[in-house]
């Protein structure tokens, strides 16, 4: 049996949506891409939507938007220790300096304890992570950004449409940043997007997505209808090339969005299915309890399941790397469960952290592995990989 890691659901609206936009004319950022923002936004609470060329491309604009608010190159953002690499590497792609913190050994995500102590008056904002789908602690976030004059950026790569005491993830903060990678739960293939209930923000990130250019309009008639803007040559110089600010290459296409729109008439059935699926493997994988950890689903949340955690807990008679060895060589697709980035990637070493210094997250980044929860995952295949773990485990306490 094979059982990937993620898969991405193409049915004929996907493809005929995407035949549409070949057959336009249009297949750079155009009506499709305003349509996958109008609908993304309603899906997840808030008013603006701006669609981007990738996850991190979405964490880096949101970060450089908050130039135009005050906001100096260099001051400090805090995040998690433990995400996807994206994180850490977008906040100095955007010019700014991660300041990592801890993460709970229960949550994966932040340890909102530990925030307080590490603000100074270089901090300008806390980008939590909802990892694995799972929502961070986003009321106490709110109360110690609110405390400290901080804005909040949510990366909510992984958790479309998960819910915290009665909110989605991403309404709590100025800013949410979604990937729409293909193994991600609305996707694009390729793609990315931030929302945010405010204009002034919107604006800025739609400048930003195209060089930094003066326009910010959020329907432009030039891509939409090849129509003539009126504001466009206003001041007597072409707006379209008056460059306001640093910006980057990262537009939406057609294609993707395309893709996308069919993508979001499937979210419901696709997260109930990868819902159901991770409650079945959080039940079945308590079995082994005394030697694997996963996540909880505690009583307030909702979460919008990314892919399954695997901790090997400390004292068991396995490494992680032992049991990842044993579920690949069985057909099961793994992934490690990233890594303590200041201090296990190699690419942050310039940073000056050493190991001992993000204790959970570096006992992740040891011991942890997630694989597949996704639509596709079948019932028949939770027991494949249930009873794969159980013939390993047996093995090993032998
Ligand atoms: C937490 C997190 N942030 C950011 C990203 C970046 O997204 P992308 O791969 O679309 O650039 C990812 C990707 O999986 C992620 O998991």
């Amino acid at each position: 049996m094979k059982i990937p890691f993620g898969t991405i659901t193409i049915n004929q609206e996907t493809k005929d949506l995407v035949n549409k936009a070949l057959d336009s004319g249009r297949v750079s950022s155009g009506k499709y891409v305003g349509e996958f923002e109008k609908q993304f936004a309603k899906l997840v609470n808030a008013r603006q939507a701006v669609a981007v060329s990738s996850g991190t491309d979405a964490d880096i604009l949101a970060l450089a938007a908050l130039y135009d608010f005050g906001v100096e190159r260099g001051e400090d953002v805090i995040v998690p220790s433990l995400s996807f690499v994206a994180t850490g590497n977008a906040v100095l792609h955007a010019g700014l300096n991660p300041v990592f913190v801890d993460i709970d050994y229960k949550t994966l995500n932040i340890d909102e304890k530990k925030i307080e102590s590490a603000i100074t008056k270089k901090t300008k904002a806390i980008m939590p992570v909802h990892l694995m789908g799972k929502p961070a602690k986003m009321d106490v976030i709110m109360d110690i950004a609110k405390k400290h004059n901080l804005f909040v950026i949510e990366d909510a790569a992984e958790a479309h449409g998960a819910v915290y005491k009665g909110k989605k993830v991403g309404e709590w903060g100025d800013m949410a940043a979604y990937s729409l990678y293909i193994a991600h739960i609305i996707t694009t293939v390729e793609g990315g997007v931030v929302t945010s209930n405010r204009e002034d923000f919107a604006e800025i990130l739609r400048s930003l997505r195209c060089h930094g250019r003066a326009c910010k309009c959020e329907t432009c008639v030039v891509n939409i209808s090849n129509g003539y803007c009126e504001k466009r040559f206003a001041n007597g110089k072409d707006i379209r090339f008056i460059f306001e600010r640093v910006g980057y290459s990262s537009k939406m296409n057609e294609l993707e969005a395309a893709v996308g729109i069919a993508s979001l008439n499937m979210y419901h059935g696709i997260i109930e299915k990868r819902h159901s699926n991770l409650v079945a493997m959080i039940e079945r994988l308590r079995e082994f309890s005394e030697y694997l950890d996963t996540i909880e689903e505690e009583k307030d949340e909702k979460i919008g399941p990314h892919a399954f955690p695997i901790i090997v807990k400390k004292g068991a008679p396995f490494t992680r790397n032992e049991l990842v060895g044993h579920l690949e060589k069985n057909g099961i697709d793994t992934r490690d469960l990233f890594s303590s980035m200041p201090t296990q990637c190699p690419g942050f070493k310039f940073l000056g952290h050493k190991l001992g210094d993000f204790p959970v997250a570096e006992f992740m980044g040891t011991n942890g592995l997630h694989i597949g929860v996704h639509q596709d995952i079948r019932q028949e295949q939770i027991d494949y990989i249930m009873v794969m773990i159980r013939d390993f485990v047996k093995e090993k306490i032998r």
